[in-house]
This record gives C-alpha cells, sequence and structure tokens, in this order.
C-alpha cells in the first residue's frame, strides 16, 4: 500500500532572494526527499510558496520607497524562478497574497474563534500619533539597556544580540516619523499556548524522543521547560490577512498564524486544480505530514502551528520536523542585510546547467546535526574530483568504449555477476538513510556506487582483455553498463538533470525503487545506447577566482571606513540623477535674515539669472566670509517660502568636523552656470 506523504517546506519571505543557506538547510534537501518518496511509489504533495506578509517586507517597502505588494511581486517572481531553475519540484509553489489564502486563514480563524480557543486582551501598546499607525517592535529604535547602543530595536538589539521588548528600550523612537511614540491600548486575539502544554509533552517529549532529530526535540524541551504563554494571533498593523471580526478594523493576523495555513490554502489550490482531495492530506491519519524547516523556525512548527491545528481540530500532527542548523559562506555568517550570500538566481545565470554541481556541493555539506561551511574552493574540488573526477568519469568511460566496441549495443555478460549487487545495496542503503533525514550520508552512498564502478572498470581493464578475452572484456562491460544505469537512477533524487541526461544516454526509463532493489539487470544485452553526453565539466580557477573576488568586493564595501557615516540611502536610476540641475555660481550679497539667527539671504550669480537664496548657514559664517566664494547650487528645485523670502533653489554644503558648516567648492574657479554631473 502507498504512503501518503504531505511534505512542506518553509515558506521564504518574499522581502528578498533565496540563498545558498536556505537552498542548503531547506529546498534541497525537501526536494531529495520529496522525489525519492515519489521514487518509492507514495502519493506525494510537495507543497511550498512566498511568505509575504509580516515586518520584514514592509521594512523593505519603506526602504526602497515602495509600497509592499511591490516588494513580494517582485521577489516572488525571483524566489519561484531561482528554485524552478534548481529543479525543486515543488507540486505547488504558490503565495500568501492570493485570494484562496485568505480566505483559508481567515476560516481557520474564524473556526478557533466560533470554538472560543482564544482570549481577548486589551494591552498598551506604542503608536505613532503623527504616523496614526500602532508600532511593531522592529519600528521602534532606542538605546539598548544592556550595552547602550543607540539604534538597538524594540525587539533585540543587534549591537549585543539581547532580546529586547518595546517598554524596555531607554529613549524609544518611532521608525516612521521620528517622533517619540505614546502607550495606547489595544485589543488583540490570544491563543493560551500555556493549555496545550500537556498535549505537547505527551505528543513530542513522550512520543518522539527516539525520531525526532535531536536539536529539534532539545529546543522544544528547552520552550516546554520554561513554560509556555498566551500568545497573540492578530496584530495592529496595515498589512496582512485582515482579522475576520466585526471588531476588528486596522488589524490583521499575526504572520506565524497566517504563513503556516499557507500550506494548508496551497495544498488546497493545488487539490482543486489536480483533482485530489485535500482533507487526504491534512486531515487523514493514512497521511505523513513532514515539515522541512530552518533551525529558527523550530518553535514555530513544533509548538505554535501544532496548537493552532490542534485547537482547530480536525488536523493531523506531523510526523517529523526535520530542521536543519545554517550554512556558513567562507566561515561567515550568511547575511542578506551585509550581501553576504551566493544568491540562487546569480549561480542559475553564472553557472548555466551547472544546477547539479550546486546540489551537489549543498547537500555534501547540508547543516544537518550542526552549523556547516560553504567554501568555493571546496565546491571546485567536489566538481573537479568527485563530480568529473568519479562519476563522470566513469559514466564516460562505459559509454565511449560501448559504442567503441560494440557499436553502442549493449554486449552479453553474466547476469548472475556478485558486483551487480551493489547496484540493491546502493538504493537500500540511500533508501534507510533519506527515511532517517540523513542527507550527506545518501549522498555518499549515491558516489561509492559511481566510485565502486571506476574501481571496477580499473582493475577489469577491458581496454587490454579486449584483445585477447574478448568475452571477458564483454562481460566487464555488461556490468558496468548495469551500473552506470544504476547510477542513473539512483541519482535522480539528488542531481535530476544529470538523471535525466544519462537516462536518455542509456535510453532507459527511469523505474521505481523496488524495481531497482529487484532486478538485477537494469539494461539488458542488444540494449542500443545513445552516444555519450557530457556530465560534468572541470570548473577552472579562474572561475573560483571570480567568485572569491565578488565576496572579497562585497567585504570591502561593508568596511566602513568612517563609522559614523550613515548607510547608503535606497539605489537611484540614472534617469533620477538627470533629472537634478546642479550648477557652479557665486555668491553676489550676503545678509542677515531678520529675526532668524541661523539664516542668510544671498544673491547668486548662477550664470542663467541672478537670484536670491536663503540658506541656515549663519552659525557657520559671517555675510563678508560668503560673498565671492564659488559655490554649487541646486537649480531646479522648487522655490520654497523661507521667513516671508521665496529661496530660488539650494546651495550644497557639507559639515566639518568641528560641526560648522562648509560650502562645497570646485577646486579651481570655473565659470557660472556650468552643468555638474
Ligand atoms: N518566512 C519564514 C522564514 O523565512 C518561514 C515561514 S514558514 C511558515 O523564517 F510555516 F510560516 F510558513
Ligand atoms: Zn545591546
Amino acid at each position: 500500500m502507498s504512503a501518503r506523504k504531505m511534505i512542506t517546506a518553509a515558506l521564504p519571505y518574499a522581502n528578498g532572494p533565496v540563498h545558498i543557506g536556505h537552498l542548503a538547510g531547506v529546498y534541497i534537501p525537501a526536494d531529495v526527499y520529496a522525489r525519492f518518496q515519489r521514487r518509492l511509489g507514495n502519493d506525494v504533495a510537495f507543497i511550498c510558496g512566498s511568505d509575504e506578509h509580516g515586518i520584514p517586507i514592509t521594512i523593505r517597502a519603506k526602504k526602497e520607497g515602495v509600497i509592499p505588494q511591490d516588494i513580494v511581486d517582485k521577489y516572488h517572481g525571483i524566489i519561484k524562478n531561482s528554485f524552478a531553475d534548481l529543479g525543486i519540484s515543488f507540486d505547488e509553489y504558490s503565495r500568501t497574497t492570493s485570494k484562496k489564502h485568505y480566505e483559508v486563514s481567515q476560516d481557520f480563524f474564524t473556526t478557533l474563534y466560533n470554538k472560543g480557543k482564544f482570549t481577548e486582551e486589551v494591552a498598551e501598546q506604542y503608536f505613532d500619533e503623527q504616523a496614526n499607525e500602532f508600532l511593531a517592535d522592529r519600528y521602534i529604535v532606542g538605546t539598548c539597556p544592556n550595552c547602550g547602543n543607540d539604534n538597538a530595536y524594540g525587539d533585540q538589539c543587534e549591537k549585543c544580540g539581547a532580546t529586547l521588548s518595546p517598554s524596555e528600550l531607554i529613549n524609544p523612537k518611532s521608525m516612521l516619523s521620528g517622533n517619540i511614540p505614546i502607550l495606547k491600548e489595544t485589543k488583540n486575539w490570544y491563543l493560551p499556548l500555556n493549555d496545550y502544554e500537556n498535549f505537547l509533552n505527551e505528543w513530542i517529549i513522550e512520543g518522539h524522543k527516539e525520531d525526532w532529530k535531536p536539536n529539534v526535540y532539545g529546543q522544544v524541551k528547552s520552550w516546554l521547560n520554561d513554560g509556555l504563554k498566551p500568545r497573540a494571533m492578530t496584530r495592529d498593523l496595515n498589512w496582512g490577512v485582515p482579522v475576520p471580526l466585526p471588531d476588528a478594523d486596522g488589524k490583521v493576523l499575526y504572520v506565524w498564524f497566517d504563513a503556516p495555513i499557507g500550506y494548508i490554502s496551497f495544498t488546497q489550490e493545488w487539490a482543486e486544480k489536480n483533482g485530489k482531495n485535500w482533507k487526504d492530506y491534512w486531515q487523514s491519519e493514512n497521511s505523513d505530514l513532514i515539515h522541512f524547516i530552518g533551525k529558527d523556525n523550530i518553535v514555530f512548527h513544533c509548538i505554535i502551528f501544532p496548537a493552532m491545528m490542534k485547537a482547530h481540530g480536525d488536523y493531523i500532527m506531523p510526523k517529523n520536523v526535520p530542521a536543519f542548523e545554517f550554512l556558513n559562506l567562507e566561515n561567515d555568517k550568511i547575511s542578506t542585510s551585509r550581501n553576504w550570500a551566493v544568491w540562487a538566481h546569480e549561480y542559475v545565470e553564472e553557472f548555466p546547467g551547472q544546477q547539479d554541481v550546486l546540489r551537489y556541493a549543498l547537500l555534501s555539506s547540508a547543516p544537518e546535526t550542526k552549523d556547516n561551511n560553504f567554501t568555493w574552493k571546496d565546491f571546485q574540488t567536489k566538481n573537479n574530483s568527485e563530480l568529473v573526477g568519479i562519476f563522470g568519469n566513469f559514466i564516460n568511460r562505459v559509454a565511449v568504449l560501448i559504442h567503441k566496441y560494440y557499436d553502442g549495443i549493449v554486449p552479453a555478460g553474466d547476469e548472475n555477476a556478485v558486483e551487480l549487487n551493489e547496484i540493491a545495496k546502493s538504493a537500500t542503503e540511500i533508501e534507510n538513510f533519506l527515511e532517517n533525514f540523513e542527507f550527506r550520508n545518501a549522498l555518499s552512498a549515491m558516489m561509492n556506487l559511481a566510485r565502486f564502478g571506476n574501481q571496477y572498470l580499473q582493475t577489469e581493464e577491458p581496454w587490454k582483455t579486449i584483445k585477447d578475452n574478448p568475452e571477458k572484456a564483454a562481460s566487464s562491460l555488461f556490468v558496468a553498463a548495469q551500473i552506470a544505469v544504476g547510477l542513473a537512477q539512483v541519482c535522480e533524487p539528488f542531481m535530476p538533470f544529470s538523471a535525466e541526461k544519462l537516462q536518455k544516454m542509456f535510453n532507459v526509463d527511469q523505474i521505481s525503487w523496488e524495481q531497482l532493489k529487484q532486478e538485477k539487470v537494469l539494461i539488458k544485452t542488444g540494449h542500443q545506447i545513445n552516444n555519450a553526453e557530457l556530465l560534468f565539466s572541470k570548473i577552472e580557477d579562474e572561475t573560483i577566482e571570480f567568485q572569491i573576488q565578488k565576496l572579497e568586493n562585497t567585504k570591502a564595501s561593508n568596511k566602513k571606513t568612517n563609522p559614523k557615516a550613515n548607510p547608503m540611502k535606497a539605489e537611484i536610476q540614472f534617469d533620477d540623477f538627470t533629472k537634478i540641475d546642479l550648477r557652479t555660481a557665486t555668491i553676489l550679497t550676503a545678509e542677515k535674515v531678520e529675526k532668524a539667527d541661523k539664516l542668510l539671504k544671498f544673491s547668486v550669480d548662477t550664470g542663467v539669472d541672478v537670484r536670491t537664496v536663503v540658506s541656515g548657514v549663519a552659525e557657520s559664517f559671517t555675510p563678508e566670509e560668503c560673498i565671492g566664494k564659488q559655490v554649487m547650487i541646486l537649480l531646479n528645485l522648487a522655490p520654497r517660502k523661507i521667513r516671508g523670502i521665496e529661496s530660488q533653489g539650494m546651495l550644497l554644503l557639507t559639515t566639518k568636523p568641528d560641526g560648522k558648516l562648509a560650502f562645497v567648492t570646485p577646486d579651481v574657479p570655473v565659470e557660472n552656470g556650468v552643468e555638474i554631473g
């Protein structure tokens, strides 16, 4: 009887592209597992999509000066494409802004509400009166009570790593307006997680000590030991799924409430398109629910989401939650904000046709039990010595020799040769490892079959025996052909692109894992094979050096030479710049503005006219010091009234180390009205 496997991979936030850390720690292992389960003949739904709500998205939108929908549209597209390009075989990749998802998540909320599973709590929360918005923790900055950092966030200080709550910040300020926020009462709906402690203890702590990974089990245990508290499932925010209650204006579902429900709504979208019943996957004891996630997601998938599903009442619990640790890059933490990453979409562009190399390299350093490290040198070695040197070399020799000696027709050989057992052995090993979520071991078992084949050819030396013992040479190549086809079969979950090429090359179809374990002869005597195709090619030093240089450049641009310098503003296009009309000009006259200590009024020769400019420089210069100075002016700035005087343009200024202002001046005298750019 075939089993049903409901496999999910953590929904990536649509606030940036995916990088090798995401791939190695969630998506590639999940894909290997899903592909393998399909090969077992199981009924698989492999579901994912973009997580499009939450603060990281609104922050990114603010930073880029666009609306959140623009951000998620852009990154959903990029992410979806890179998954497809890398052969991640989702049955459905949707998004949490889909109509269906709004319905399903609101319906889930309403069910819990009607069953009385929420408590209502009124609490004081920071509110920005000018922006007229409640402030998410991330939108409050202030001084860290722990280390004195002036730029700590309401949820965390990034300098000392302390976890904070907004009320702990000294001098809190709103990031929206810069104003001091007030405390204002607001009502939200909470899920009393403490009510689920017994259930969670019994189900996980007593029930899954043996089969869940120690890192997952350990984290859950420590959460439960510390005791659970009610957690708000709604937030005062304007980006998210609206709370489906009459008195909930301006409130949305907590992103960690709506996002995991995405797994369910996307399964429904898929089921509708494919004539399936989604409940068979989510509400049937015959289904195994498996969540692939990174370690930072453990509490959400092992405590909060299960408590939600338990409260609902109709859902099965996950059978396993294989969580991965983190992958570092060149011994440094991967970071989107510092651009310290290898981006999936860039890899695909820079290494065309080499998706399996990345899949192989990342699987072999998958952070299964502890954090792991990716280096470009290591990537090169894995390609050149393992994929080219062992795997590709073996396959190539088999195909070339069969063409050379037998016109591409598989010769006769011993169908009971002991070497043929290696194929089933490898398939069984891979199966055992994968069922246990040991991806690195499974990958080695696959590579060991190639290694075995290579050594077999090396000892048999058919290129020598062909001369005086052609029957032996034929038998050797018969056996080698079986191993090659065995490899074409077992490598598919790991390296689907190469598997496809190999199957074409040997002119065979993909078979089930069961067949693979049972049938000794995978390609018969007399079978015609196609021409050898190149599977992997050597990666040269220059290619690797280019990548390392790219990272060096990132490092250099991350290094502030002036620690006080503000971070760069959002990128603009050249067209934006060309709108700005900057010119050289000369100050003709200068005088104080009455009752305004900071202002000077200038008449300025701009080359195109003589105009009046008011500037806040009186604390830095006397009028006399200014007269005759050559300056730079922003000519096409819309005129503004300052103290009743119309100021026509802006003089460019910077700040000296003593805090006084300085004019920006050309370093040699030039004519007035000359364009700057
Ligand atoms: N977007 C989250 C992250 O990247 C993961 C969400 S998983 C889900 O950490 F279950 F909530 F969907
Ligand atoms: Zn701190």
